[in-house]
């Protein structure tokens, strides 16, 4: 028996998602969709007895969802979501949680004092292979981290205008990052360009500097003709190896290493091992997490903090590449 009333409002090339992995989710009914666009609206309620709205507020007012999934441009997301917070609302804003920190910080702000369940929508936590990953290098798989490395490349997304490419895909790699090592970026690199007309960056380089002194590389761009997005993560003892799309999972063990217990010895070729992996739908599994957090009103996996880390990080990147210099991720969270 569903006993949660959801709702989707923005029903883009995301939301349409979201609407669909909710439409059949158990425990749940989606009540209604909103889009400015009418021709998305008739699309997602075609044939079927599901309200749809053109905007947020009227959505609120008469489908009245316990929660709902925010997926307009990122430039909206602050007042979209201050709206279903007003509502009473809990809601999960997709990712970047907003487009500059002040206006996460509102949105945070405004939940917490509302008393309802926020959660940002970083997807790749609830990736199978990241999960697993997790798990093995929680239980000391690799020993220490030496490097992390993200490569997130694919064609130019013609309907994104509002934020550059940092904005938009950097934080999926940030989070999985601060995710895995349990730890917070301290100093950001970037060098950024723009190759195809729009206002911002659409090619990056960056590197992370961890507190406890593990690397990052982000490799980003919206310029490359085929779609990659994968995971390397360096260890003492061997090298993990994600493919976030096919949701496969390797390990290359440094021989050398498992040799010998304690410090890196030395670095030599050892066996390659790929794990089996129950793929699922990783925006399922996040929409199913975050249903139990509401249901039990309980803090989500994914917290407003860490959406708010993650852009911190992000705006750090996009003042580095500006200045041509290092950037604290402190300097940006004290900035007014
Ligand atoms: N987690 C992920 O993997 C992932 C993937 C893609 C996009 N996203 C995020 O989802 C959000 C949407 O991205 P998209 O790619 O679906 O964009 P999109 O442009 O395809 O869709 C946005 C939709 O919002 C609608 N809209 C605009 N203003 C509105 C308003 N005021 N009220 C209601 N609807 C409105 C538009 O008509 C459009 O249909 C962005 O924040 C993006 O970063 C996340």
């Amino acid at each position: 028996m569903a006993d949660l009333r959801a709702a989707v409002i923005g029903l883009g090339s995301m939301g349409a998602n979201h609407a669909r992995v909710l439409s059949d989710m158990a425990g749940v009914e989606l009540v209604a969709v909103a889009d400015a666009d009418p021709a998305r609206v008739a699309k997602a309620t075609h044939g079927r007895s599901l309200p749809g709205f053109p905007g947020a507020q009227r959505l609120l007012e008469e489908a009245r969802p316990d929660f709902v999934s925010v997926v307009v441009p990122t430039g909206l997301h602050e007042p979209v979501a201050l709206q279903v917070v007003a509502a009473g609302a809990s809601l999960l804003v997709e990712k970047p949680i907003a487009a500059t920190l002040p206006a996460a910080g509102r949105i945070a702000a405004a939940a917490e004092a509302a008393g309802v369940v926020l959660t940002v929508g970083h997807i790749e936590r609830f990736n199978p292979a990241v999960r697993e990953l997790k798990r093995r290098l929680s239980a000391g798989q690799g020993g220490r981290v030496l490097q992390v490395k993200a490569r997130r490349v694919g064609p130019f997304p013609h309907r994104i205008r509002d934020v550059g490419v940092i904005h938009d895909l950097a934080p999926h790699d940030i989070d999985i990052m601060r995710y895995l090592l349990g730890d917070e970026v301290e100093r950001v690199y970037a060098e950024a360009q723009r190759r195809i007309n729009t206002d911002n960056e659409d090619i990056f380089a960056g590197m992370l500097h961890f507190r406890g002194g593990c690397l990052g590389l982000l490799d980003i761009n919206w310029l490359t003709p085929t779609k990659e997005r994968s995971l390397t993560v360096l260890c003492e003892k061997g090298m993990f190896v994600v493919d976030y799309a096919a949701q496969s999972l390797a390990f290359y063990e440094n021989f050398a290493a498992s040799a010998r217990e304690g410090g890196i010895a030395s670095v030599t070729e050892g066996p390659m091992t790929r794990y089996p992996i129950e793929n699922r739908e990783p925006l399922r599994v996040e929409l199913e997490s975050f249903r139990d957090a509401v249901r039990a009103h309980a803090e989500p996996e994914v917290t407003a903090a860490d959406g708010i880390a993650a852009l911190a990080v992000a705006e750090a990147l996009v003042r580095s590449a500006r200045e041509s210099a290092p950037v604290m991720v402190s300097q940006v969270l004290a900035a007014p």
